[in-house]
């Protein structure tokens, strides 16, 4: 486990039945404002994306993890966005949700991802269908997805094995 494991495991909020019954809900936020958590967690993937020269962080809280590790390796940031937020072209994956479906987008033009080096991060990993979308949108777009990495992994739900082409890295696994 990371140095931050302790961190993740006593600051996480579980909710039962959010947003839908029979779903239970990691919120991390209470993590990621903790100094020590928020810092230990991007020293850890900065760690294991050093050869990444692009960050991609997936809606929402993605985006806060994403940018801290970005700025440590020097690389740039990809904000991986749910439906309907980017004017279009946009490049779209959809993907079922452990309630429901939904579509991630990142914009067509503007950005070059043919021959980037990727690294994808979000707050959890739970059935990796959104990770999954995510890197199978990154690599239709020519990008090399060269890591994945979350703070938190519910390990029941199967997730990793979704994502076996790539190399996953949880900080906390539950
Ligand atoms: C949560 C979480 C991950 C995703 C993991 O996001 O932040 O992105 O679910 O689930 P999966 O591995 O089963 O795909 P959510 O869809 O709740 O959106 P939010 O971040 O906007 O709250």
């Amino acid at each position: 486990q990371s140095l931050a494991a302790d961190d993740i495991a006593r600051l996480t909020r579980w909710a039962d039945d959010f947003p839908e019954p029979g779903v239970r809900f990691a919120d991390l936020t209470p993590v990621f404002a903790d100094a020590k958590a928020f810092r230990d967690i991007i020293a850890a993937m900065v760690a294991v994306g050093s050869e990444a020269d692009l960050v991609a962080g997936i809606d929402a809280r993605g985006f806060l993890i994403g940018g801290g590790v970005a700025l440590a390796l020097d690389a740039g940031v990809l904000a991986v966005r749910k439906a309907g937020k980017l004017p279009p072209p946009v490049r779209s994956q959809s993907y079922d949700l452990e309630y429901g479906s939904a579509t991630l987008e990142v914009p067509a033009d503007g950005i070059e991802l043919h021959g980037r080096r990727v690294l994808v991060i979000d707050d959890v990993l739970a059935t990796g269908g959104t990770l999954r979308a995510t890197a199978e949108l990154l690599t239709a777009a020519g990008a090399e997805v060269v890591g994945i990495a979350v703070v938190l992994e519910i390990a029941a739900l199967g997730g990793r094995d979704r994502l076996a082409e790539y190399p996953v890295t949880s900080l906390l696994q539950v």
